[in-house]
């Protein structure tokens, strides 16, 4: 059978729902950020800038090699709270 440039269109579709479908399922089960005294300064930088990316510079000052290492097999740890969400705390 010959693949019509219309079914493609069709798995693309299908591919496309399937990898938003695991991703959003993968977010549910990652750790939240705790909101703790370490991870307080993170919680008010983040309200001041409402930056996820300026707020995300400080989590290196910890979770490094040497002070926190991330547990083996991590997936790639440039954008932290892409995967780990912030907990809501009350304004
Ligand atoms: C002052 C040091 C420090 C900074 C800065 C810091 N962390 Fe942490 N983090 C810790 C320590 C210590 C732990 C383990 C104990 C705990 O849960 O607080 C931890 C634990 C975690 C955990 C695991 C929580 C769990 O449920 O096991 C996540 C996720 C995390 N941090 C994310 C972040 C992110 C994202 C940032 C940047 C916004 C960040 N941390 C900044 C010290 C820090
Ligand atoms: C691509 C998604 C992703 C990114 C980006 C990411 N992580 Fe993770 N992280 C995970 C997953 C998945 C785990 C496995 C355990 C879990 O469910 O939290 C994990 C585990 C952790 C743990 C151990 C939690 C525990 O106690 O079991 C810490 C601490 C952590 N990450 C911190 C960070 C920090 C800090 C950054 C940024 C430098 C970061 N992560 C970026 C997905 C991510």
């Amino acid at each position: 059978m010959k693949i019509s440039s219309k079914d493609w269109m069709f798995i693309a579709l299908v591919v496309a729902v399937l990898v938003v479908i695991i991703l959003i399922s993968g977010e549910e089960t990652t750790k939240k950020v705790p909101f703790d005294e370490s991870h307080r300064p993170a919680y008010e930088i983040f309200k001041k800038t409402g930056s996820k990316s300026e707020t995300e510079k400080g989590c290196d000052a910890c979770h490094n090699d040497a002070l926190q290492p991330l547990p083996k097999g991590h997936p790639p740890k440039n954008r932290c709270l892409f995967c780990h969400k912030m907990k809501q705390i009350a304004p």
